[in-house]
């Protein structure tokens, strides 16, 4: 984006929907030659319980994009009074399914599932989420292992596009399990990208204006709409937005909008990069799901 006024940067677009595309054809190519050497194609399984609109959504999205990179995929649907039990049954199914490389169980469950003893069913060598304790453990420890697939899509991103991060300031705003938590290991972890000085922010953080303002890497992933305003941002930085939270707007098609956490419009013109909701970090979740399906295949064939 070009801007004007001598105040506002000219800010560019951190286009994770083109970036997704370009390394979706690398990985078709990557999976044609697998295939070529006698290998069967790789296979992804997604769980899907009960109805929520969004996650049918993401999972459709996972589902879709294995037939764009030459993957099967196998999508399992349950309803949401499924039984615990039921549930482990199934996911004790995929680990011991020789055909099914990696695996999935959507989340949120419902709330009478233990989403824990879920994640822990998975076996850690088909957690393609990188949601298990031992790939978590992994991830802590600088060891090789699933890396969640948003944070994972984030690295390559900020890889892709040439963003520095050596001794940089990233700001992490979100402690969740699946993205804060270990966002902040990989910017932090020795590599590039990599060796970011990291804050994570939370909930029951002081002045969290003060602490963004420090930011030359902000990274939001709350799930609150709009809750990044310009005051926060200083000019210059490197604005990634994980919020996809669907807004009611009786004027969309869908009668519902994707809203980031960052209050795009008053914060782009800030910015030297910034991620678009959508287009922007979704997109390389999927890709970075697809890599750690491909790397579980390949891991399988080589006896790990
Ligand atoms: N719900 C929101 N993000 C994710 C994800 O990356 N994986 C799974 N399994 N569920 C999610």
């Amino acid at each position: 984006m070009s801007t004007t006024t001598s105040e506002q940067m000219d800010t560019r677009i951190l286009d994770g929907k083109a970036l997704s595309r370009r390394i979706k054809d690398e990985i078709a190519v990557e999976v044609a030659a697998w295939v070529d050497k006698g290998h069967r194609k790789p296979h992804l399984a997604a769980v899907l319980i009960g109805e929520d609109g969004a996650s049918r959504t993401y999972v459709d999205h996972k589902v879709k994009s294995c037939a764009q990179v030459g993957f099967e995929s196998t999508l399992v649907e349950r309803p949401a009074d499924i039984s615990q039990e039921a549930l482990l049954d199934i996911v004790h199914g995929l680990n011991e399914n020789p055909q099914i490389d990696g695996f999935i169980v959507q989340l949120p469950l419902p709330a009478h599932i233990d989403d824990q003893a879920i994640t822990e069913a998975v076996s850690a060598k088909k957690d393609v989420d990188g949601f298990h304790p031992s790939n978590m453990g992994n991830l802590a420890l600088g060891l090789p292992g699933f890396v969640p697939a948003t944070p994972a899509g984030i690295m390559t991103m900020l890889e892709r596009f040439g963003i520095e991060t050596e001794g940089k300031h990233a700001v992490v705003v979100g402690r969740s399990s699946i993205v804060g938590t270990p966002m902040s290991l990989l910017l932090s972890r020795a590599g590039t990208p990599g060796n970011c000085t990291v804050t994570l922010c939370h909930s029951r953080t002081q002045d969290l204006a003060a602490h963004c303002r420090r930011a030359d890497i902000l990274v939001a992933a709350v799930g609150r709409p709009g809750m990044i305003t310009a005051d926060m941002v200083k000019d210059g930085a490197v604005v990634v937005d994980v919020g996809i939270t669907r807004v009611e707007d009786s004027t969309a098609k869908r009668g519902f909008r994707l809203k980031g956490d960052v209050a795009y419009a008053e914060v782009a013109p800030k910015c030297s990069w910034i991620t678009p909701v959508p287009g922007g970090v979704g997109p390389m979740t999927i890709v970075s799901l697809l890599r750690n399906t491909l790397d579980a295949a390949q891991r399988a064939a080589a006896g790990h």
